[in-house]
């Protein structure tokens, strides 16, 4: 059993986080539930953030918000010092309400709407990540009404696409984000950037994958495009001060994944930052990155019940719970593993592989395939650890079912951050059909 941050099964063998016994949190906000445990979170932002410091080089570390977004995640990241990455208006707005100071907010996406760019230019964001030829006319029309600088780095796509053990190298990317490298695109957008007078251009951002464990890719990917801005700095005379490398840093979800530390991740990058900026004689620009699994993947925790039961003779046993697809679209979608244990019988010897299927009218909702278990009954807690990054943040109502909340444990506490989903709730934008003679 591979237990993450402050996790450890106390002597009732309960699995016990942030000092907190699950099965007391399970009863006391019910299931399903999503359990985080803040001291991980901060010391992932930390672990960030020191490296970058120690070696000396100008940063920033931009939560990437998509993972997990909710005013209290928000208001954790603020205090850790981070910035901010957003991708859409909703994403923003909750930033704003957790009063995120807005010069540390970059705002991405590849389909900003025009209100979408006038609420971030209204909250004055730190910077807007420009990802397409529409969005860079469309803000430089919207500034010069406005007579609003605003700065904006270029998303590009340098042709590496970076998988977990995997980076394949293109030509031309196929990707819906971002201008290509190397096509002449993103030198088209960078001429037209720097001629407008209201948009700052700080210099050039790149994301090249998700769950990735591996350096080689990163480094790549900062070769290519300082080689661009060399040539870019002789041609343009374009000098960027900012070299944003995006996130996607893997994490442990099962025994099949081995992650690097956040540190060495940082390290590899900054070493061969430094080494190209030398070789191409360019100043060395603050590298930026964008962290959102690695920092909150590990530290979420989704606390299920036991229900039913059904076994399938010589084929396989399935054990629903009280959650699924819900609220962990992961396995449905990506065909994502995770790892579990019965909270409440934590040091119990499994006996049995079960299948865990979620309560979705759905057959591909299944959490775990093939999870090894002590024979499970009804009310047992199941816990499915790393449910933390994209777990809270891709869930839904499918079946009209309510979302969990969401409690962070520190110390010995919990904390209610979300609440639960009611009924009420999901019926709030419903109206009610009136017949056409009766309007
Ligand atoms: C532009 C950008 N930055 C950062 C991230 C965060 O990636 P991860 O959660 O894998 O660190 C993503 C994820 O999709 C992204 O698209």
């Amino acid at each position: 059993m591979h237990l993450y941050g402050t996790a450890n099964i106390n002597e009732i063998g309960h699995l016990e986080i942030g000092g907190v016994d699950t099965v007391t949190l399970a009863k006391k906000y019910g299931t399903p539930l999503y359990v985080y445990d803040v001291a991980l979170i901060r010391k992932r932002a930390r672990a960030f953030k020191k490296t970058f410091e120690s070696m000396g080089v100008k940063a920033q570390v931009a939560y990437a918000s998509k993972a997990f977004s909710t005013i209290a995640m928000i208001q954790l990241v603020e205090e850790e010092g981070l910035s901010l990455d957003v991708v859409s208006g909703g994403e923003l707005f909750t930033a704003i309400k957790a009063e995120f100071p807005s010069e540390r907010i970059h705002f991405h996406g590849n389909n900003k709407s025009e209100s979408e760019l006038l609420m971030a230019l209204d909250y004055h964001v730190g910077c807007i990540v420009v990802d397409n030829f529409h969005e860079l006319y469309l803000l430089a029309q919207l500034c010069e009404q406005r007579k609003q600088e605003v700065k904006v780095l270029l998303r590009v796509t340098p042709g590496i696409e970076a998988h977990t053990h995997d980076y394949i190298l293109t030509g031309q990317e196929d990707s819906k984000f971002g201008f290509d490298l190397q096509n002449g695109q993103a030198e088209d957008a960078l001429t037209y950037a720097i001629q407008n007078q209201y948009l700052d251009v700080l210099g050039l951002h790149c994301h090249i994958g998700s769950q990735i464990f591996e350096t080689t890719g990163f480094k790549l990917a900062a070769k290519k495009l300082l080689e661009k801005l060399a040539e870019w700095n002789e041609s343009l005379l374009f000098e960027a001060s900012v070299l944003n490398l995006g996130g996607g840093f893997g994490i442990r979800y099962t025994d099949e994944d081995a992650p690097l530390s956040p540190e060495s991740y940082v390290v590899e990058m900054i070493d061969e930052v430094r080494i190209e900026t030398e070789r191409l004689g360019l100043a060395l620009p603050e590298i930026w990155i964008e962290p959102g699994r690695s920092m909150v993947g590990d530290a979420g925790t989704t606390l299920y019940s036991v229900g039913s039961q059904k076994d399938v003779p010589n084929i396989r046993k399935y054990l629903a719970v009280d959650g699924g697809m819900t609220d962990n679209l992961r396995p449905a979608l990506y065909d994502a593993k995770y790892e579990a244990i019965l909270a409440n019988r934590a040091n119990e010897k499994t006996t049995e592989t079960v299948a865990i299927a979620g309560k979705c009218c759905e057959s591909g909702d299944m959490l775990i395939w093939d999870l090894p278990l002590p024979e499970a009954a009804p009310n047992d807690i199941l816990a499915v650890f790393c449910t933390g990054a994209y777990g809270y943040s891709m869930s839904n109502n499918y079946n009209r079912i309510p979302r969990p909340p969401v409690v962070f444990v520190e110390n010995g506490t919990s904390q209610l951050v979300v609440k639960r989903e009611s009924y009420e709730d999901l019926l709030r934008l419903d109206l009610s059909y009136v017949e056409k003679s009766q309007v």
